[in-house]
């Protein structure tokens, strides 16, 4: 069986791994958005190709995602590793994944590095992947499903100990909110209350921008001040058109 494992707060990884999935005719879908998902029940075999495709979040994979992968059961499946950015860099994901899959039972054999559109600072890689990503991914698809019906290992970038996850701490708020509840339930972490919708738990939001992305009102943002003093530290590594990769 061929599994599509995703967490994507904004749709740009999973659109990514829709695009690396073409190749195979079926596949079922594995959300890891879905925090009242009990991730137990996953128990893969030797037969089983899983593609795992993740945003980077400060050059590594985000904690909730690592916490909900562990509760899964590798059983020898073979995996592929895709890892989505907003244009600046990736860092440390793709080793801080497969670590975390090879320590479940996993056996990486492949994987891309995507570029999508910034969730956060939604200018950089504004639409991506394009269309001539699309054109691309697909016929990595052909090759990734060789790869991982041949077998066999691979090397991905990374150092080890991993980078500190790093990123600027921005709770988005709402202003406008109409209590319609859609930013509750999309909301990966509970961060939420789902009497009070106009609210964020900052202990417990990872700024993924679900919230800010599914408000039909537009309503939830980060605080423009903090916004515009993060875009300028990054704007130089976050400008230029980077290129998608392919592992094999
Ligand atoms: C908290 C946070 C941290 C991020 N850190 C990075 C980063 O270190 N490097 C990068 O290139 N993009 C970074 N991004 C951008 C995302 O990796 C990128 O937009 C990705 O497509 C988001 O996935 P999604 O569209 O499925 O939500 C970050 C985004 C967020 C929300």
């Amino acid at each position: 069986m061929f599994y599509e494992i995703t967490f994507s707060p904004t749709g740009g990884t999973k659109k990514s791994a829709d695009l690396l999935s073409a190749a195979w005719k079926e596949k079922t879908e594995i959300d890891l958005m879905k925090r009242r998902d009990d991730f137990t029940k996953y128990a893969f075999t030797a037969e089983d190709i899983c593609l795992v495709a993740v945003p980077s979040f400060g050059g590594r994979v985000p904690a909730v995602v690592i916490e909900r992968l562990q509760m899964m059961q590798g059983g020898g499946a073979k995996a592929i590793l895709v890892v989505v950015y907003g244009n600046r860099a990736y860092e440390d994901t793709f080793v801080d994944l497969e670590d975390t899959l090879k320590a479940i039972g996993f056996q990486p054999v492949g994987g891309a590095a995507v570029v999508a559109e910034h969730s956060i600072f939604r200018e950089f890689a504004a639409g991506r992947p394009d269309a001539d990503d699309e054109i691309q991914l697909k016929e990595w698809s052909e090759k990734l499903k060789a790869k991982a019906e041949q077998g066999g290992e691979v090397a991905f970038p990374g150092n080890r100990p991993y980078k500190k996850y790093g990123a600027i701490p921005m709770t988005p708020k709402a202003k406008t909110c109409q209590m319609c509840g859609k930013c509750v339930s999309i909301c990966p972490v509970g961060a939420i209350p789902g009497d009070k919708p106009n609210e964020t738990d900052a202990e417990k939001c990872i700024t993924c921008m679900a919230c800010v992305a599914t408000c039909p009102m537009q309503a939830r943002a980060v605080n423009p001040v903090a916004l515009a003093g993060a875009k300028a530290m990054l704007k130089k590594a976050l400008s230029g058109r980077k290129e998608n990769e392919l592992f094999l």
